[in-house]
């Protein structure tokens, strides 16, 4: 079998720890029911399940009140919660040119309803001012969606900052942290974050299929639920219960793959945030520094691994990004993602729109040999160029 370099983990993180799959295993073989439905024992463990992931975020997150996290099937459905169920005609929102189209895209269905957008322009390397923000902000602004970290460049933005001019002013702060949660501390409190957005699939080491959304007291009051239907309690109405998280979760959820990540942030917690920053941050500054030295390869983003998540963005001149990612591929073994990422305002903000880039995403399982065997294949790619530039 040939070797396998897995640089993708932005777009999903691969492998996953042992405990993960343990758990995803055991929930099939011995527990297997429909949570907070029957009231059997079976059933009653797969609802403490639920409550054991609960737990965990809450930990991982500083947050006060667990059953204040709703769980989803990813952070595409929490933003949607967010945008849809929150935002209406009249209102003004201000968010960021580093945005995934699952931030911009039920943004922007909104303006056709009279949502009022700014998007605050980002520097070249994908790095948000402040003041920007802060200029930006209206009377009637109701909500600041921002990402925690860009999924094209990983420039990290400055949550607190941010967080702390919206909670001044009464402004809904919405954070998300699809590239972040697991790999970055997160503490909703000290960064003034009203509603939480993560994945379950990146960094908390989760199977796909889970995500979630924290939400701030009160906003439950404000925010419309997405789908509505059975949630196994006040069975008698044909109501939406009003409680968290009932309102936002109905129907039967994906009980094993929570499972699965429950296990996953059990092992972000065991092994520590701390540690798996600073062992992706050395790993990144390996490749950054690398791909930097490399003649006819452009990186994009800041220079300082220290200010990014370990996601590098990079062009190697006069070969498209879908070439170099199909090479990379068929000749190395190497798994990379070409292209927008689904992020065109975060390309067109760096000046890479419409081709894209390529992008390699490391993780805390990567090992050194794979960034020094991945730089030289690159180097290999743009001297190959270069020749055939040259014949
Ligand atoms: N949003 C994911 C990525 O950046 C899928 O690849």
């Amino acid at each position: 079998m040939r070797e396998i370099i897995y640089f993708d983990n932005a777009a999903t993180s691969w492998p996953k720890p042992q405990e993960t799959l343990d758990a995803m295993d055991h929930f099939n073989r011995h527990v297997g029911a429909n949570p907070g439905r029957s009231g059997h024992s079976l059933s009653i463990d797969a609802g403490r399940v639920l409550m054991d992931t609960r737990e965990a975020l809450a930990e991982l997150f500083g947050i006060d009140e667990m059953l204040r996290i709703i769980f989803t099937k990813n952070a595409t459905e929490a933003l949607n919660i967010v945008t849809l169920g929150l935002l209406g005609p009249g209102d003004h929102v201000i968010t960021s040119g580093m945005e995934h189209n699952s931030v911009m895209r039920p943004l922007r269905s909104l303006e056709d309803r009279r949502l009022e957008l700014d998007v605050v322009r980002c520097s070249a390397s994908g790095e948000i001012d402040p003041r920007d923000v802060e200029q930006a902000i209206k009377p009637h602004t109701r909500a600041i969606i921002l990402t925690h970290a860009s999924n094209v460049t990983g420039t990290i933005m400055p949550l607190s900052t941010v967080g702390a001019m919206a909670r001044e002013r009464g402004i809904v702060f919405c954070v998300d942290a699809s590239q972040t949660a697991g790999a970055i501390p997160i503490d909703v409190n000290e960064m003034f974050i009203d509603l939480l957005v993560f994945t379950g699939h990146k960094s908390l080491y989760g199977p796909q299929g889970t995500g979630g959304l924290y939400m701030g007291p009160g906003l439950e009051k404000q925010i419309k639920p997405l789908i509505m239907g059975g949630t196994g309690s006040r069975s008698e109405f044909e109501h939406q219960p009003e409680f968290l998280p009932d309102k936002f979760e109905s129907g039967t959820p994906n009980a094993m793959g929570i499972a699965g990540l429950g296990a996953g942030v059990r092992f972000v917690l065991d092994t520590g945030v701390e540690n798996i920053h600073s062992r992706e941050m050395e790993l990144s500054a390996r490749l950054l520094g690398g791909l930097l030295e490399i003649p006819g390869v452009t990186v994009y983003g800041g220079g300082d691994a220290q200010r990014r998540t370990p996601v590098v963005s990079f062009v190697v001149s006069g070969m498209s990004p879908s070439e170099t990612a199909l090479l990379l591929d068929e000749d190395f073994g190497i798994m990379s993602r070409p292209g927008l990422h689904c992020s065109p305002s975060a390309h067109h903000t760096i000046g890479t729109f419409p081709e894209g880039t390529v992008r390699f995403s490391i993780g805390y399982f990567t090992t050194p040999w794979e960034i020094d065997y991945a730089l030289n294949a690159v180097e290999q790619l743009a001297s190959r160029q270069e020749e055939g530039a040259l014949a």
